[in-house]
């Protein structure tokens, strides 16, 4: 099948090297030509694993191509996946202007029937907002369907995702339409679902808003926890045993970042809004995630008394391991908050520093975990790749000015570094640190 994808992002690319693997003819599109430039030449511009190895093949087989050519490309398909991002507006409701541009040049180019494929997340009511800019920009009548296809993929596992998703959500308001789109997902033999245009933009949205929904959950117990000497882990643990809750998305630490979850959720109490319903439960899940990394950083400055001079290292600052995105990620907000008070700070990521090097260059990047311990009052685990779990804290703890180790992921077993000689500090463990009483509790 000849496929358009529009957007080579993330999804985007990644979608359209699996479709090209699948046998498809695929054309990727974007404005950047830079990006177009890269993928021909079989470099991807965004690391994920797997995916070069993927993006070549296909190259050299000639299934893949990208191009800006985005009208060029559209008259050649017979379905066109949009895939181009929709980041937040300052009021936090999704940007549509890059769906829409899309949606005008299909419908400018449109030179028989075509099936437009809304794999961006948006908000409920988008397929057909795109049908009618479609129908406006159409210099003929030709026919054409739109169908919401919600992508789920997981930055750092991207390709494995679009090999092996959990599901297949296809939302279609004609079946044939719904049938292509099958026809293109039956290789990868896995479970879809078919249903109308507003559950499949719904499900994305509510798939993501309750995974978020369990992080906030597990960080507020986390608060209770280091009030009254518990542990989050093991309640975690406990809870996650419970096949009805399971244990994903149930780790305390420093919230979510990306690219995903905090727009998603925002755009979603806004779509709730919209029709007039109460939104204060996805208000919440994103005012107790904001609190995170300020409450990350007093802790630190409590230990310290003060940052002002203070040298804090970070290990990582990926939004997430695996992955270069820095999206939303939690380094940033703890960058901000402690250059704001003064502090010194060294960092390391494996392979997200250029992008946070543009936007803090006062910081000292280093060339591993080791050399951010040099003179550290404080080292902070903020994102948890593979490579910091190893760590030989003895070296560790011989280079830093004072050892004290503030564990934003709940990586590293607490008894073992205080034995060590370390100050440990996880997010809602007891930590030895002081507890609070409740009111009631004196004189009982
Ligand atoms: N990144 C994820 O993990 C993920 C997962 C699921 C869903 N999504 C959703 O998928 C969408 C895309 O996300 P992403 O992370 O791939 O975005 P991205 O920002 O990485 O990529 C978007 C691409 O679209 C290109 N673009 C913009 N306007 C264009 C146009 N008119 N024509 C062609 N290309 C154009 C941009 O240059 C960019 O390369 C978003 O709605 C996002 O919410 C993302």
């Amino acid at each position: 099948m000849k496929i358009t994808v529009a957007g080579t992002g993330y999804v985007g690319l990644v979608t359209g090297v699996v479709f090209a693997d699948l046998g498809n003819e695929v054309l990727c599109v974007d404005i950047d030509p830079d990006k177009v430039d890269k993928i021909n030449k079989g470099n991807s511009p965004i690391y994920e694993p797997g995916l070069d190895e993927l993006l070549q093949r296909n190259l050299e087989e000639r299934r893949l191509h990208a191009t800006t050519d985005l009208a060029g490309a559209v008259r050649q398909s017979e379905v066109v996946f949009i895939t181009v991002g929709t980041p937040p507006t300052p009021t936090g409701e999704p940007d549509l202007k890059y769906v829409d541009e899309v949606a005008r040049t299909i419908g400018a180019s449109l030179n028989g029937y075509k099936i437009i494929v809304n794999k961006s997340t948006v908000p409920v009511g988008t397929g057909d907002r795109v049908r009618r800019i479609i129908e406006q920009h159409r210099v003929e009548p030709h026919e054409f369907d739109v169908v919401s296809n919600p992508e789920f993929l997981r930055e750092g596992s991207a390709v494995h995702d679009t090999l092996f998703p959990d599901r297949i959500v296809i939302g279609a308001d004609n079946p044939r339409a719904a049938m292509k789109i099958v026809e293109i997902y039956a290789p990868l033999e896995r479970p879809m679902l078919i249903t109308n245009l507003p559950t499949a933009e719904i499900i994305k949205y509510a798939s993501n808003t309750f995974l978020a929904l369990k992080i906030s959950f597990i960080n507020a117990i986390a608060d209770l926890c280091e009030r009254t000497g518990a542990d989050v882990v093991q309640v975690a643990k406990a809870m996650g045993y419970d096949t009805r809750i399971g244990s994903a998305f149930l780790q305390a630490g420093l919230g979510f970042g990306g690219s995903c979850f905090p727009k998603d959720v925002r755009a979603f109490a806004h779509s709730v809004q919209r029709y007039d319903l109460d939104a204060t439960l996805y208000e919440k899940i994103l005012a107790i995630n904001d609190a995170r990394p300020v409450q990350f950083v007093e802790r630190i400055a409590q230990r310290l008394g003060g940052l002002a001079g203070r040298t804090v290292g970070l290990l990582g600052l990926a939004f997430k391991p695996n992955t270069d995105d820095i999206r939303e990620a939690r380094s940033l907000e703890i960058i901000r908050l402690l250059l704001e008070q003064g502090a010194v700070v060294r960092a390391y990521d494996p392979v997200a520093m250029p992008h946070v090097q543009a936007m803090y260059p006062q910081i000292t990047y280093c060339r591993n975990a080791y050399e951010v311990a040099e003179g550290a009052d404080a080292l902070a685990l903020i994102t948890e790749w593979n490579e910091f779990k190893q760590l030989n804290f003895e070296r560790i703890k011989a280079l830093m000015r004072q050892p004290n180790l503030f564990d934003g992921r709940n990586l590293y077993d607490p008894q073992r570094l205080q034995k060590l000689g370390f100050y440990y500090y996880g997010v809602g463990r007891a930590n030895g640190n002081e507890l609070t009483k409740p009111e009631d509790a004196e004189g009982i």
